[in-house]
């Protein structure tokens, strides 16, 4: 399945329940290692990302069994300073979810270890957490504000932090180093980054509590943290490539079900709502501590629009689907405050305007985002590379989905990397 053929395709009918979350299942799996006793995660996301967080915590002695079929997980808790030393350095893969996180584990968990991952990973910038978990008094190295990180036993101390960009994947590593400082930690940032970790971490007894506007507050674990008994919430960032793929697809009335609707992660449907998109939240309900609804989406056509602030920050993996959105919408689709997208699985803003332009898409870059000029129409019609990139493979396939001509999608087996199902549920193999 290296390269795939997407074309215009029958209507989005019927319902799908879409895998667990993918920022959900990576805290569920770490959080119920540092826990005292044995935790059951169910509708655990099974994909790249989340089998490099299950590699890399068996290499640190932690006992899990996954049930591939049911998407059932159990997990015996080691605490945080009950992790074995690895015998080599631990892989990563492509998730820099797994390594930030397990970064904040590792820098109070008093064993020598090295932090590694795939070439993809090792571009990535390492520094937004090597230098305040210095701070924090982590004996870490990077190889020159990347991967890999070498770590040597340390002890931590609280601190005062303001991240100067909003991420959850830094703000999680920082809170987790915190749960293991001498004294309390306190975390700002510029945006509205997801907050689970906060979520999950307080349900399992920590003292991790919102600081406004945008932030938090950590007390040291006093007591070991309590194991989970969950079942995830769907991923909207799975589901966003679906709400747009109805979207664009004539005839379309699509239903997601128990789909996770976190205000930190459901910047997309507000973006998509001021284009004109006709998407509808029923049965809103909570399951463990995080806000879910079944997802309505019907075919809408879209008019462009401009997108900045925090409103990038609540949909910050979304770009490259909302990307075929803006192509397919009429007129001028405006996107500033956005250079984070720079810096993940692929440099999005470049990567998908080259793609875009290819399929004959009037697209421009700016440092820190980009400007769509939509026609209402995208031809196709050209074969396209999804440069290692999930969501880039994806967002292709979309496409092609909405195109004039066929989209050929190559690299296209990394959307299994997030939502394995993807080719399943829009006929696409
Ligand atoms: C994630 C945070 C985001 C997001 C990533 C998952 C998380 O990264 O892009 O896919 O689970 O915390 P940043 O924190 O770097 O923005």
């Amino acid at each position: 399945m290296d390269q795939t053929v997407s074309r215009r395709t029958a209507p989005l009918t019927g319902a799908y329940r879409p895998e667990g979350d993918k920022s959900l299942s990576h805290r569920a799996l770490l959080f119920a290692a540092l826990a005292e006793g044995t935790s059951t995660v169910r509708r655990f996301l099974v994909g790249g990302v989340t089998k490099a967080m299950l590699r890399c915590l068996r290499d640190l002695g932690v006992a899990w069994s996954l049930d591939e079929e049911t998407h059932t997980l159990t997990v015996r808790g080691v605490g945080p300073k009950g992790f074995r030393a690895p015998a080599a350095p631990l892989n990563c893969g492509n998730s820099a979810t797994t390594f930030r996180l397990l970064a904040g584990v590792l820098a109070g968990a008093g064993i020598p270890c090295v932090l590694d991952g795939s070439e993809g990973l090792r571009k990535r910038p390492m520094n937004r957490i090597a230098d305040p978990l210095r701070l924090m008094g982590a004996a870490v190295e990077t190889a020159e504000g990347r991967a890999p990180l070498i770590f040597a036993p340390a002890s931590l101390k609280g601190v005062t932090y303001a991240l100067p960009v909003a991420s959850a994947q830094v703000k999680s590593c920082l809170i987790l180093a915190a749960l293991t400082a001498d004294g309390p930690t306190l975390l700002t940032e510029p945006g509205p980054s997801r907050d689970h970790t906060e979520r999950m971490l307080s349900a399992m007894g920590a003292s991790v509590t919102p600081v406004a506007p945008y932030g938090a507050r950590v007390e040291p674990l006093m007591a070991p943290l309590r194991p989970l008994d969950t079942e995830l919430a769907g991923d909207i960032s799975s589901a966003a490539f679906l709400i747009v793929a109805a979207t664009l697809v004539p005839g379309s009335d699509f239903l997601l079900e128990r789909v996770g609707i976190n205000p930190t992660r459901t910047g997309i449907v507000d973006a998509l709502r001021a284009m004109g998109a006709d998407i509808v939240f029923e049965n809103e309900s909570s399951m463990a501590g995080e806000p879910v609804a079944d997802i309505r989406v019907r075919a809408a056509s879209l008019r462009g629009t401009s997108v900045s602030g925090d409103l990038v920050v609540r949909m910050i993996d979304e770009f490259p689907a909302f990307m075929i959105a803006a192509a397919a919408a009429q007129g001028e689709t405006i996107v500033r405050d956005a250079a984070e997208l720079r810096t993940k699985e692929s440099d999005r803003i470049a990567v998908m305007t080259a793609r875009l332009r290819a399929l004959g898409v009037d697209m421009e870059e700016y440092p820190d985002g980009f400007r769509i000029r939509g026609t209402g129409r995208i031809p196709g019609g050209a074969a396209v590379d999804a440069q290692g990139d999930h969501r880039v493979a994806m967002s292709l396939a979309l496409a092609g989905l909405a195109a004039d001509r066929p989209v050929t999608v190559a690299g296209f087996e990394m959307l299994n990397e997030s939502f394995p199902d993807f080719p399943k549920v829009l006929g696409l193999c």
